[in-house]
């Protein structure tokens, strides 16, 4: 039977289940694409704490033009089964590579990250947080959207490809001591997406 979930903003409350959600998708998803010393660094604590630096000044909602998406199922062991999170196009990636110019101008909206639970892959819940966020970039006023993926990350892939998402640059992300390729993917007509 598919398993009942429903989409809702991220609560700070939420990011311990959270964390340890990313963390076991992490382990899962990234063994072979990232090197074992950088995701052996990685605890859920630590992931809960850098997601739980994105809420607005009052704490308790995601920071303006921020969209931050949590999918939540009562029936699953770890409530929260999936998130996406996003905003304005970031000049540089998270380790401060510099992101080419030309991404940052077309694509003024990016989304960040969407996880879901390793467990319940394939379930539908990607696709629902992907759409809820395009929804929230509208409300924005964006009708495009960018994302980076790790090149060799084929199932990313073959989910960004499933939404119609294009290639459309090429950077590399340095994590710890090593570089790897990602690719931008992106949607150059929400309306069209969303119809
Ligand atoms: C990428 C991810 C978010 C997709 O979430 P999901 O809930 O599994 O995706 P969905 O069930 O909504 O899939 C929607 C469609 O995408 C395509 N798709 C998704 N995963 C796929 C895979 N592993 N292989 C081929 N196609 C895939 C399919 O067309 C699927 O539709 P179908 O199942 O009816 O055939 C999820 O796999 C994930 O968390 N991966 C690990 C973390 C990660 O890589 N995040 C992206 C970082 S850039």
């Amino acid at each position: 039977m598919p398993t009942a979930f429903s989409l809702r903003p991220a609560l700070p409350a939420d990011m311990p289940n959270l964390g340890a959600m990313q963390h076991a998708c992490w382990m899962h998803a990234y063994k072979g694409l990232l090197d074992d010393s950088f995701l052996a660094q990685l605890s859920p604590a630590g992931i809960a704490g850098y997601q739980g630096k994105h809420f607005d000044a009052d704490g308790n909602h995601a920071s303006p033009r921020m969209p931050f998406i949590v999918a939540e199922s009562a029936s699953h062991p770890n409530p929260i089964v999936g998130f996406v999170r996003g905003g304005p196009t970031r000049a540089k990636s998270a380790s401060g590579d510099a992101v080419p110019p030309a991404i940052v101008t077309n694509y003024p909206f990016e989304l960040f990250g969407i996880h879901v639970a390793h467990d319940l892959h394939r379930s539908g819940i990607g696709r629902a947080l992907f759409t809820q966020f395009a929804r929230a970039a509208q409300s924005y006023g964006e009708n495009s959207i960018v994302l980076w993926v790790l090149s060799n990350n084929a199932p990313a892939i073959a989910f960004y490809e499933s939404l119609s998402g294009k290639p459309v640059a090429s950077s590399p992300l340095t994590l710890g001591d090593k570089s790897y390729p990602q690719t931008a993917y992106a949607w150059n007509d929400l309306s069209a997406l969303l119809a």
